[in-house]
């Protein structure tokens, strides 16, 4: 009797240690990642203006960090996500922000024009235009869907620089602000062959620190001499769904192209070649300023971004390369072009 009442009582007290514990350890984890909100918020100047508001981004940043962890836990993957300024956004949200490459079924359709690299051969096994100084510094486009701009003007530089020896930093306001036609709106999105188009019409575009960013919608100025620092002849398309294409063309200079960038594992990217699933719906723009093969043997391209140094690797991201989908990882062969300096 006394036995089975003494086995009882440490039944019970058992059970209600083990949920106590599981509840200190819950208890536990929301501190210490409202501790780590906290802190991240501190580093990235951010605030919210109601408490509602700091409940909801809670909870995205949590999410967000149990999926970052699971991920870089799993092991065997040949990228790694972080924590970076992104994490107290939904997907969803991030894509509003900060993509901004619109894309228009039709254009497709188009018959190939001529592609002046189609007939290369002894492409170099690996290329990094910024070891030749093709390459500006990462620049932001910071909340404006101005990545068509970012894109475009990354591979302008280039030309300008592998035609002139100059590398000059230019302006991608001017080309949101002036660059509008009826597929091209500024922060609501725009399409890179219209940005090359308007620099040729215009006749030059101004230096960086002539027509400063400043991630909105402005007035166009761009008609002033001053504002014709560097000037394009054309462009080109790269023959669509065709990485080898696009291999001819990178060896020659960078150049712009769109890709779909929805999923978290690009929101939080922070390192390795980028494999992770993602469709081929073309949502955003950046540009391809070289390729090789990495260490483990993985075949990537490299891809300057427009989203700041903290995020990827210093702001760049390796992409698989020949890959078994024709369009490219990410779509990343679907829409390539690039300008004639
Ligand atoms: C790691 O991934 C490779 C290729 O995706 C696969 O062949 C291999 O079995 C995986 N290894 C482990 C330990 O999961
Ligand atoms: C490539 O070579 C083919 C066959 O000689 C020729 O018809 C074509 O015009 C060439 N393309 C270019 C861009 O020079």
């Amino acid at each position: 009797m006394a036995l089975t009442l003494k086995i009882k009582f440490f039944t019970f007290m058992f059970i209600v240690c083990v949920d106590l514990a599981s509840a200190m350890s819950r208890m536990l984890d929301e501190t210490i990642v409202a501790e780590r909100h906290r802190q991240w918020m501190v580093q990235h100047g951010r605030s919210y203006a109601t408490q509602e508001e700091q409940t909801m981004r809670f909870q995205t940043f949590k999410n967000n960090l149990e999926f970052i962890d699971n991920f870089n836990n799993m092991g065997n993957q040949t990228y790694k996500l972080s924590v970076n300024e992104f994490a107290d956004l939904t997907n969803e949200e991030f894509l509003t922000y900060y993509a901004g490459y619109t894309f228009y079924p039709s254009e497709t359709s188009l018959k190939p024009k001529r592609f002046r690299y189609e007939n290369l051969t002894n492409v170099p096994e690996s290329i990094d235009w910024r070891k030749k100084g093709a390459v500006t510094g990462i620049k932001n486009q910071a909340s404006c869907g101005s990545c068509w701009a970012f894109s475009a003007i990354a591979a302008v530089e280039g030309a300008v620089k592998i035609k002139t020896g100059q590398l000059l930093s230019l302006s991608e306001q001017q080309v949101v602000d002036c660059a509008r036609t009826k597929r091209s709106h500024g922060c609501d999105g725009g399409y890179m062959d219209e940005a090359f188009n308007y620099i040729v019409r215009n006749q030059g575009i101004a230096k960086e620190s002539k027509y400063r960013y400043t991630a909105k919608d402005g007035k166009c100025s761009g008609q002033k001499e001053t504002f014709r620092a560097a000037q394009i002849v054309g462009y080109e398309d790269v023959p669509k769904d065709n990485e080898e294409a696009l291999l001819k063309a990178a060896s020659q200079q960078p150049v712009s192209v769109a890709l779909d960038g929805a999923g978290y594992g690009f929101q939080f990217y922070s390192g390795g070649v980028f494999g992770g699933a993602c469709r081929t719906r073309l949502n955003h723009a950046v540009t391809v300023v070289g390729y090789g093969t990495s260490e483990d043997g993985i075949k990537y391209w490299l891809v300057k971004n427009s989203w700041g140094k903290s995020w990827g690797e210093n702001g760049y991201m390796r992409i698989k390369r020949d890959v078994h989908s024709k369009k490219g990882h990410c779509g990343i062969a679907k829409k390539p072009s690039y300008p004639l300096a």
